[in-house]
C-alpha cells in the first residue's frame, strides 16, 4: 500500500465563480499528473475530505467520480480511493521544423550531461567510498542535533553566517591544522554542502569558459563534471601507478585539480618530489591548485601524509575537505580552506550561489567535534576498516582473482581492480547493480579513453560476511560476463569512456 494523503492543502474558492466539485477535481488531477500523489497512494474518504475542506460531501463524491471515470482513481466500496498508475509522461512536443524544444541553456545542457554514480538506499555493500552506517554514533548525533534545533531561535534562525558557523569554522581550522597539516585560521574556512558544492563554487568563481584546467586522468568524475560545466577546457594530467606525470603542460593551466593524499580512483599518494614539482609548475603558470583531500584520514600503511596546502608558500592551494567519508555522505558538509588573498573575493559570492550549509547541522557538528566524538569515531572506524580491508583482500583473492587484479594501496576506503581481459566495465556495473551490488566502473573515471576496464570497490560499508557474499556473487557474474563481453570492447582491449561524449548518469 502506498502513502496516505490528507489533501487539506487544496484551495477552495467560495465566491461561487466555479463549482466546488470542479475545483476539487481539477486540483487533485493536477497533483496526480505532476506525480505529487504517487500511484498506489490512498486519498481521504469522501466524508473526511468534505470535513477537512468544509464543503458538502456531494461535491467530493462528484469530484472523485469524475476522476475515477477519467482513469485517475480507483474507487473501492468501504475503502479509501487509490491513485492509479499513469502511463509514462509524454515527451515535450517537437517545435516547428521537427527540432525538439530544449529549455536548457548551454550551461544547463553541460550540467545535465555529466556522468555520476549515485547508488541506491540500502545497497551499501562494496559501494566505493561509503562508510559504515552501523558504526556511526547516531544517538549522540541525534542528541546534539535536537539540542541545537530546540535552541535555534537566536543565531541559528536566519540565513546568517554565510561563510559558515563561526564555532564550526574554528573547530575545522583546528582539525585541519592538527590532523592534516593544513596551514590556516578560521577566517580562511568556508563551510559548504559537501565537497561537490565546493567544486561547483570554485569552478564558477575561478574559471572562465575556455580556460585550461589541468585535471587528473583518471580523476574524480564529480570534480571534472563541475569544471566542464563551468566551461573548462580540460588538459589531462596523467596518473598511473608511477604517480603524476608532471611534464610541463601543453597549455598553461589557470587551475589544477589534484587528489595528492589519496588519488581518486587509484588510491596512490603523491610523493614529496612530485608535490614540490607541482607547486613549482603552478607558480610558473600562475595557476591555483584545488587539493581534494576526500579520503586521507583512512591511511592503513605508513604515516599520514600532510596536505599539499601545508607546503604552499605562495598561496596557490585551495584545500577542500569533506565529512562524507569520516562521518556520512548525506550530512552534506564539507569545507574549503581559501588562500588568504582570495578570501574576501569569494565570501560575498556565497549569497548569490546559495552554497551555504544549514546552520543547525553546522552547530551540531561543531559540538560533535569539540566534544571529541569525531576523534573517537575516527579511531574506532580506522581499526574496524583495517580489519575489513584484510578480509576484503582475502575474499577478493578467493572469488575474483581469475578475472581481476587488485591494486592494493594504503589509503582510502576503496580499491581499484582491473579486469585481466577486455570487458565492458559499465555493462558489468549495470549487471552488478541489478543484483543490489553498487560498484562503479573504472572507465567512468576517465575523460578520454580508459587505459583499462576495471571496478572501484569499497570495503568499509558492510561487515565481512556480507562483503564476502557480495564478492562471491561478483565472481559468478564475472564467470558469466567476462568472456562474452570481451567481444563488445575495442580491438586494443580498452573501453571507451562514454562520459567524454556526455552519456549522462550511470545512476547505479
Ligand atoms: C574524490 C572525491 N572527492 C570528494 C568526494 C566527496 O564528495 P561530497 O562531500 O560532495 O559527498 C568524494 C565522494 O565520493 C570523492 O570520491
Amino acid at each position: 500500500m502506498g502513502r496516505e494523503y490528507s489533501l487539506d492543502s487544496l484551495q477552495i474558492d467560495r465566491t461561487g465563480a466555479e463549482n466546488l466539485h470542479r475545483q476539487i477535481y481539477a486540483q487533485v488531477r493536477n497533483l496526480i499528473e505532476a506525480r505529487v500523489l504517487a500511484s498506489g497512494s490512498a486519498l481521504p474518504s469522501t466524508r473526511e475530505l468534505s470535513r477537512v475542506l468544509g464543503v458538502g460531501r456531494n461535491s467530493v463524491i462528484a469530484a472523485y467520480d469524475q476522476l475515477a471515470l477519467e482513469g485517475y482513481l480507483r474507487l473501492r466500496r468501504g475503502a479509501r480511493p487509490l491513485v492509479v498508475e499513469l502511463p509514462a509522461r509524454a515527451r515535450p512536443a517537437p517545435a516547428a521544423g521537427g527540432r525538439a524544444v530544449d529549455v536548457l541553456s548551454a550551461r544547463g545542457r553541460l550540467l545535465q550531461a555529466q556522468a555520476y554514480h549515485s547508488g541506491r538506499p540500502g545497497h551499501l555493500v562494496l559501494h566505493p567510498g561509503m562508510p559504515d552506517p552501523d558504526n556511526f554514533p547516531f544517538d549522540t548525533w541525534a542528541r546534539l542535533l535536537s539540542r541545537r534545533a530546540r535552541h535555534a531561535r537566536h543565531d541559528l534562525f536566519g540565513a546568517y553566517h554565510l561563510q559558515g558557523y563561526p564555532p564550526l569554522r574554528e573547530a575545522i581550522a583546528r582539525y585541519a591544522t592538527v590532523s592534516r597539516g593544513v596551514n590556516c585560521g578560521p577566517d580562511q574556512i568556508v563551510v559548504t554542502n559537501g565537497a561537490q558544492s565546493a567544486f561547483d563554487l570554485l569552478a564558477r568563481l575561478l574559471i572562465d569558459p575556455g580556460d585550461a584546467v589541468w585535471m587528473e586522468e583518471p580523476g574524480y568524475y564529480g570534480a571534472r563534471a563541475a569544471l566542464v560545466s563551468a566551461g573548462a577546457s580540460l588538459v589531462p594530467l596523467h596518473v598511473d601507478r608511477g604517480g603524476w606525470r608532471l611534464d610541463p603542460p601543453t597549455r598553461p593551466p589557470r587551475l589544477i585539480f589534484v587528489t595528492p593524499s589519496c588519488h581518486y580512483p587509484l588510491g596512490i599518494t603523491m610523493p614529496m618530489e612530485q608535490r614540490l614539482n607541482l607547486l613549482r609548475l603552478a607558480e610558473a603558470s600562475d595557476a591555483l591548485i584545488i587539493e581534494d583531500d576526500y579520503d586521507s584520514e583512512y591511511r592503513f600503511q605508513g604515516q599520514p601524509i600532510p596536505a599539499l596546502q601545508g607546503l604552499d608558500v605562495s598561496g596557490r592551494v585551495v584545500f577542500v575537505g569533506t565529512f562524507a567519508k569520516i562521518l556520512f555522505p548525506a550530512m552534506r558538509l564539507g569545507f574549503v580552506v581559501l588562500p588568504p588573498a582570495i578570501c574576501d573575493r569569494i565570501v560575498p559570492a556565497l549569497a548569490t550561489t546559495g552554497h551555504f550549509a544549514p546552520l543547525v547541522t553546522q552547530a551540531a557538528l561543531a559540538d560533535f567535534i569539540n566534544a571529541g566524538h569525531l576523534t573517537r569515531h575516527l579511531r574506532r572506524t580506522r581499526r574496524l576498516y583495517a580489519q575489513r580491508r584484510e578480509a576484503f583482500y582475502a575474499a577478493f583473492d578467493a572469488h575474483l582473482s581469475p578475472w581481476l587484479s587488485l591494486q592494493r594501496t594504503g589509503t582510502g576506503i576503496q580499491q581499484v581492480a582491473r579486469f585481466h581481459g577486455a570487458v565492458d566495465d559499465r555493462a558489468f556495473v549495470a549487471a552488478s547493480a541489478a543484483e543490489g551490488i553498487n560498484v562503479s566502473a573504472l572507465s567512468m573515471q576517465y575523460h578520454g579513453r580508459a587505459a583499462h576496464p576495471g571496478l572501484l570497490l569499497g570495503f568499509a560499508s558492510a561487515d565481512q560476511r556480507e562483503q564476502e557474499r557480495a564478492l562471491r556473487r561478483l565472481g559468478l557474474l564475472a564467470r558469466r560476463l567476462a568472456e562474452p563481453l570481451a567481444a563488445a570492447s575495442l580491438p586494443d582491449g580498452t573501453v571507451r569512456a562514454s562520459a567524454a561524449t556526455g552519456s549522462g548518469g550511470e545512476g547505479a
